[in-house]
């Protein structure tokens, strides 16, 4: 077998490991050691099943499974696709020692989790993450859920997986513009915890673009690492957990803004960090070139850097009212103390915010 990691999520008896590693897909006794039951329902999208669908049914031998192929786009991430979900797994008649195997980027991963965790009040979830972005962030720490028209995952659970199966051979079918926009995720892990890693990640910029499989698997490991680190301690995020949104809020307000699937996420979530450095220099807490460095690095990972013209402040302002961060009524923004450390903060003037808005328009 080829070489993998193997990383654990310490959650008491809901822990669970992460593969990491090539070629995963091509051995069953991975996946195989995490489904209890005898039956499997694999939920995959019309781009993801061409590509892997077979090999996954090829490493459950010995265990009943069906398939639900879903249609791709974050516009389809709602309670209507959703329900695809469980009317095949009714109409396959699957039962609670069924297991959900989630088989695609972020998408299907958060729409076929929260249907493991409500089919049935729950049934067992392998995430199986074919995008870098799902690969670093949501596989792991179990967020699920959909979309709604008037607010980004809006809709969901918590639910863990009984194990995350990241193949990174999965990343050579992946576009170049999904492959920057899971850089975006990886870029953050260095801003929120780690200054050696975002480093790390600005002098292997060009490995990774050209997705040097050893510079990829470092990424997703140190990437998964802090993110498991940070689950493990504040599961339900009522703390540090947030940190995980570093740019989440600006990247969600351009993302419903411009209608689901213009931007992605990952390109979203770059802008919301540049976003995010401008406001924590309006707060006296980056210097210019920390400022600088952050949208440096984003740009260089093919990522866009400014904001759209189409919403404007009030636009921003109302759609980031919405953000899961408001508590009684304040909006709380992850922000940076310096690079490698981020802080959950409302100690900012509206106006600050506005300014912040404004200058997220050019660099
Ligand atoms: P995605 O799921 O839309 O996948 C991106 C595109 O790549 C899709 O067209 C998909 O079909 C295609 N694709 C997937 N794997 C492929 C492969 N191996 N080869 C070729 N094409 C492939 O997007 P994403 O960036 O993976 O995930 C974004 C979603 O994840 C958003 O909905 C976001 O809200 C969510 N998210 C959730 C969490 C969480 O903690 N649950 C964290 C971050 C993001
Ligand atoms: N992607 C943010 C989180 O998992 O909390």
């Amino acid at each position: 077998m080829s070489e993998y990691s193997t990383l654990k999520v310490n959650l008491g008896d809901r822990s669970y490991p992460i593969y990491i590693g090539q070629n995963l897909l091509d051995h069953a006794d991975i996946l195989k050691k995490h489904i209890p039951g005898n039956s499997a329902l694999i939920v995959s999208n019309e781009t993801v099943a061409p590509l892997y669908l077979k090999k996954v049914e090829a490493l459950l031998t010995g265990i009943r499974h069906e398939s639900v192929i879903l249609p791709d786009g974050e516009q389809y991430k709602n309670l209507d696709v959703l329900n695809t979900i469980f009317d095949a797994l009714l109409t396959h008649r699957l039962d609670r020692n069924t297991t959900i195997i989630a088989l695609g980027g972020g998408v299907v991963g958060d729409m076929a989790g929260f249907a493991a965790a409500s089919y049935q009040r729950g049934v067992h979830l392998v995430q199986i993450p074919t995008t870098l972005l799902s690969q670093v962030d949501s596989s792991v720490g179990g967020k699920t859920g959909v979309n709604h028209p008037l607010g980004k995952n809006m809709i969901g659970a918590f639910y863990q997986p009984r194990a995350v199966i990241a193949d990174t051979s999965t990343l050579d079918t992946l576009d170049d513009r999904q492959l920057s926009a899971g850089l975006a995720e990886v870029i953050k892990y260095g801003l929120i915890k780690d200054a050696d890693f975002f480093e790390w990640i600005d002098q292997n910029m060009d490995a990774l673009l050209r997705r040097d499989h050893q510079a990829l698997a470092y990424a997703i490991e140190v990437s998964c690492k802090i993110k498991a680190n940070v689950v493990a301690a504040d599961e339900k995020e009522s703390g540090q957990r947030a940190l995980l949104n570093l740019g989440h809020t600006f990247g969600h307000a351009i993302e419903t803004g411009m209608g689901y699937g213009q931007w992605l996420h990952g390109e979203a979530v770059g802008v919301g960090m540049c976003m995010a450095a401008k406001m924590s220099a309006l707060l006296g807490w980056l210097d210019e070139n920390q400022v600088a460095k952050t949208i440096a690095i984003i740009q260089h990972a093919k990522l866009p850097t400014t904001a759209p013209h189409n919403i404007s402040e009030e636009q921003f302002l109302d759609l980031m009212s919405v953000d899961k961060k408001v508590l009684d009524g304040v909006l709380r923004l992850v922000l940076l103390k310096n690079i490698g450390h981020a802080v959950i903060s409302s100690d900012y003037s509206k106006d600050q915010l506005r300014k912040a808005i404004r200058l997220g328009y050019t660099n």
